[in-house]
């Protein structure tokens, strides 16, 4: 999604600027540009096209300054073109960049085109450009302060003026930013990963917060125009996505980084304590009486099967939903509730909008399960847990969601433990099972041959449905997701039980089933629905434990799982329809990394 980077520094800027755009590429865009402050004049250039072939253009037009902003855009108002990629420009005077999306441009560009506005592009962001322009009395700094006021919906901005060379200011609200703290030179960041190497001194500015970057100067003030003491903390953020090693794709790399991540996520759990989300979550865990699990997209599914988890192993109930529903409905809140965000990212918008909204229903008790340590969601968040995925590059969230499986089953056995549910002999075995894990999850990725092989005659399909049952059913939703996304084959997942109210009309022999069948209680009830299928002529894909005792027959072909992993076989499943998901979309040529549309922070609404 959208990535902003500015500098204001007495060297020549652009290459910070192009090397921190190429960090942020990771969160999916269309398009990039770039502006800089160039001999008394505003210059800018602007790519549908990669950050590399910006570069180029850059060098060409021999582009330099001291004081510039670079934004990668994922379009929201107005297609992918260079014309309606960032930074903006207002009458060769302004230049801005923005993430976030303003709900009443509309009015607003109405109200500039009659003062004589003219607009280039079709996007909101242009109407904030000449805004700031119209407004514009001799101080930047004052002008935004006074123009973020005529704005609704979510923004962070930085924009420069001709008139006042070494000076940038930001601007934020429902869309994060951040302030670099250089030795005679500042930095604007949507992420500090952007300008990680550069500096590790962020400020991160709160909602409503405007500054004013100068060379020796870093001024904040609150949404009220009052000066704002802001924390300045180090910190190590990540300097961007590693080589890709033997691998084609950043998604196969992380798919078989599994079993380090898991490690890595796991590493220091010597035994269920409650302090490893933090200092209060001793007390916080013996009042709660239910929770509530606020994510979207993959994350969301990571909180359907920590459902499962938890009401068998703690006896809390758990309530999951889907964020950007649940920050619009009426809902009952209870403040004897956990609140649970889960997020890869930790800057998804519609999850940290649902967690604010939850706080403002009077739940206090927050804790997040994130990759990220330094996302607004651990700072929004009294309690966490940091998965230790890695960097995730690929689009499509693989590592990120087995890593967040591992940390929903820690937090269901320290809830368990809390409510004095889980005695010495079950932790005991319940953490044998966990530090197995790895070598678990490496015997499913033995068996990527046998997926291949699938892989070629599932790319010919346009449609797919998934079958699971129980704790495995947020598995079969993962594993369809995981399809379309990559593979552009539309696919959807229903518990099995369900396939005759409705969904085995669909089933022909074009019709595939992805069944996911392990052994445990529902096993031969599954096999019934299987037969269903069969029935009807639908072929069944089924990734069975090696226990049961489903045998590959006409039309059903079998690929066995190891033997079934109890609680954590969801995650051993999870790696399965991966596999099948990344060589089916391997096969049918499609850019597996960056699917299209799709972008990988989801920061706006
Ligand atoms: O960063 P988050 O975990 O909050 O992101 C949530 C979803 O946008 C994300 O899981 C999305 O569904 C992925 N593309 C799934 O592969």
């Amino acid at each position: 999604m959208c990535g902003i980077v500015g500098a204001v520094a007495q060297r020549n800027i652009t290459p910070v600027l192009l090397e921190g755009l190429k960090r942020l590429e990771y969160r999916g865009y269309d398009s990039c540009g770039v502006a800089l402050h160039s001999n008394g004049e505003l210059q800018r250039s602007r790519s549908t096209s990669r950050v590399a072939e910006l570069e180029n253009l850059v060098q060409q037009a021999n582009l330099s300054g001291f004081t510039g902003i670079a934004h990668t855009r994922w379009a929201t108002h107005g297609v992918p073109s260079t014309d309606n990629a960032h930074p903006h420009f207002s009458r060769d005077r302004i230049a801005l960049v923005h993430n976030g999306i303003i709900e009443n441009h509309d009015e607003l560009r109405a109200e500039l085109k009659a003062l004589g506005y003219r607009f280039d592009s079709q996007t909101d962001t242009e109407v904030i450009a000449h805004l700031v322009d119209h407004m514009y009395q001799g101080d930047l700094f004052e002008t935004v302060q006074l123009a973020v006021k005529r704005l609704h919906g979510a923004y962070a901005i930085a924009v420069f003026c001709r008139d006042e060379p070494h000076r940038i200011i930001g601007a934020r609200q429902g869309s994060p930013l951040i302030v670099g703290v250089g030795q005679g030179e500042n930095f604007l960041a949507s992420d500090a990963m952007a300008i990680a190497g550069t500096t590790d001194q962020i400020i991160y500015l709160e909602e409503g917060d405007v500054v004013d970057l100068q060379l020796h100067r870093c001024w904040i003030v609150d949404s009220e125009g009052r000066p704002a003491q802001r924390e300045i903390r180090t910190v190590h953020a990540h300097t961007g996505a590693a080589e890709l090693g033997p691998y084609r794709h950043y998604m196969q790399k992380e798919i078989f980084e599994q079993p380090r991540a898991i490690a890595d996520t796991l590493e220091g759990v010597t035994g269920i304590m409650p302090e490893l989300f933090g200092d209060a979550a001793h007390g916080v865990f013996k009042k709660i009486n239910s929770v509530l699990i606020l994510a979207c997209g993959t994350s969301y599914y990571a909180g359907l099967t920590a459902k499962y988890w938890i009401e068998s192993i703690a006896k809390i109930p758990v309530q999951v939903e889907v964020a950007s529903e649940y920050r619009y409905r009426d809902s009952v809140p209870n403040p004897d509730s956990l609140v649970v965000t889960i997020s890869q990212s930790g800057e998804t918008a519609d999850t940290l909008a649902a967690l604010k909204h939850a706080r403002q229903l009077g739940m206090q008790h927050t804790l997040t399960i994130c990759n990220v340590s330094t996302s607004a969601m651990v700072r929004e968040c009294a309690l966490s847990y940091i998965t230790r995925a890695g960097v995730e590059v690929g689009v499509a969230s693989t590592k990120a969601f087995t890593t967040q499986l591992a940390a929903l089953f820690l937090l269901t056995l320290t809830l368990a433990q809390s409510k004095g549910l889980l005695n010495d002999e079950q932790e005991a075995e319940h953490l044998k099972a966990m530090r197995h894990l790895p070598v678990a999850i490496s015997a499913v990725l033995a068996l990527e041959p046998q997926i291949i092989a699938w892989s070629e005659d599932f790319a010919r399909y346009e449609n797919a449905l998934f079958l699971g049952r129980g704790m495995h059913y947020p598995i079969a939703l993962e594993g369809a997701l995981k399809l379309k996304e990559i593979s552009y084959i539309h696919a959807e997942a229903y518990p099995a039980g369900e396939l005759k109210h409705g969904p085995l009309a669909l089933v022909t022999k074009e019709m595939p089933v992805v069944t996911v069948a392990p052994k445990d209680a529902l096993l031969e009830k599954l096999k019934s629905n299987m037969q269903e299928v069969r029935a009807r002529g639908g072929e069944l894909y089924v990734f069975a434990d090696a226990d049961t005792n489903i045998t590959p027959s006409e039309g059903v072909h079998v690929i066995r799982l190891p033997e079934n992993y109890g609680q954590l076989s969801p995650i051993l499943h999870t790696v399965s329809l991966q596999l099948l998901a990344y060589h089916t979309a391997l096969a049918r040529g499609t850019d597996v990394d960056k699917p299209r549309n799709l972008a990988k922070s989801v920061t706006v609404e």
